[in-house]
């Protein structure tokens, strides 16, 4: 008798992002009606490719969602003090509610210096201080895009995460260390036992076998591989990584796991593209209207 390998169900984050987006459309007009029409500056700097497609797509997204948005372009050689200035005059300005400062910055520029600068209130990214120690208290006020997006998916889906055994590679302050949080609080979409593995975790393959729910956000191709993972696991590939190419465009994009190898081992995984990436503009949309939101209680 031959056992036939279970399919692996994939996670597309288009209809999730379209959930999202239908609900914040019924925000937006009732801020639009008071007033309020939901703004996002995005300030890019340099002229990296991925970044500028970045943040053209969020200009486009917002604008669809019938929100304002402009971008303030700044040459890669920028001295650091203008940047700041321009992130105060933004600060201040009433047009926007939420300030988004694309990264990675160019290393002449100290990134925590330029986050630091940006008015809670306005840190739609989630990347303050101040809104990521009130996630860490369970607290959260703007929770980081691609986090947030991710627990989004889980929710969906119904990808159980209460007392399973999660595991995530990587620790940027971006994606691991904010999923650390939300998975391990005492929350609906939490509970979870958490294992954040790194560049200096010895035997990789000793803690993804130990998962049930799997974040691959290392930023390293194809990473984890079908021998690396337990039948029945739950895959969230975060990755986005460019491989260049003989194609018209030059290069596909491609995720941290090697999502053929995964097949009939995994219950489920994010497809790359369309998994994790259609969320992350989702929930800055979602934190920009939370911001105007704010905004509009605290006047009325
Ligand atoms: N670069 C890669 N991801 C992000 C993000 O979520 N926000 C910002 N500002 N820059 C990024």
């Amino acid at each position: 008798m031959t056992i036939s390998a279970v399919e692996t169900i994939l996670l597309a984050g288009k209809p999730v992002a379209a959930e999202i987006k239908s609900g914040l459309s019924r925000s937006i007009a009732a801020l639009k009606s008071g007033g309020i029409t939901p703004g996002l500056a995005a300030v890019l700097v340099g002229e990296d490719p991925a970044s500028q497609i970045y943040v053209r797509n969020k200009a486009k997204a917002f604008v669809k969602a019938g929100c304002f948005s402009e971008t303030f372009r700044m040459a890669g050689d920028v001295p650091q003090a203008k940047l700041l200035q321009l992130i105060e005059d933004l600060n201040r300005d009433v047009r926007f509610h939420g300030i988004l400062v694309q990264l990675p910055l160019p290393d002449h520029i100290e990134t925590k210096k330029v986050i630091y600068r940006i008015a809670p209130e306005k840190d739609v990214d989630g990347f303050h201080p101040v809104n990521l120690g009130r996630l860490l208290e369970g607290v959260p006020n703007f929770i980081p895009c691609t986090p947030h997006g991710i627990l989004k998916i889980l929710e969906h889906y119904r990808i159980p995460v209460k007392g399973r055994q999660a595991v995530i590679l990587g620790r940027s302050n971006i994606v691991g260390k904010p999923l650390f949080a939300l998975l391990s609080q005492k929350s609906k979409y939490g509970n979870a036992t958490v294992t954040l593995c790194h560049t200096a975790t010895p035997d990789l393959a000793y803690f993804t076998r130990q998962a049930d729910l799997l974040i691959a956000a290392s930023g390293v191709p194809g990473l984890v591989t079908g021998s690396m993972v337990k039948q029945g696991v739950d895959i969230i590939d975060v990755g986005i990584n460019r491989i260049a190419d003989s194609s018209p465009k030059g290069y596909h994009i491609t995720g941290d796991v090697d999502f053929e190898s995964v097949q009939g081992i995994a219950n489920s995984i994010t497809p790359v593209p369309g998994g994790v990436g259609p969320m992350t503009i989702t929930m800055l949309l979602y934190n920009t209207v939370k911001a105007a939101q704010n905004l509009f209680e605290s006047q009325n």
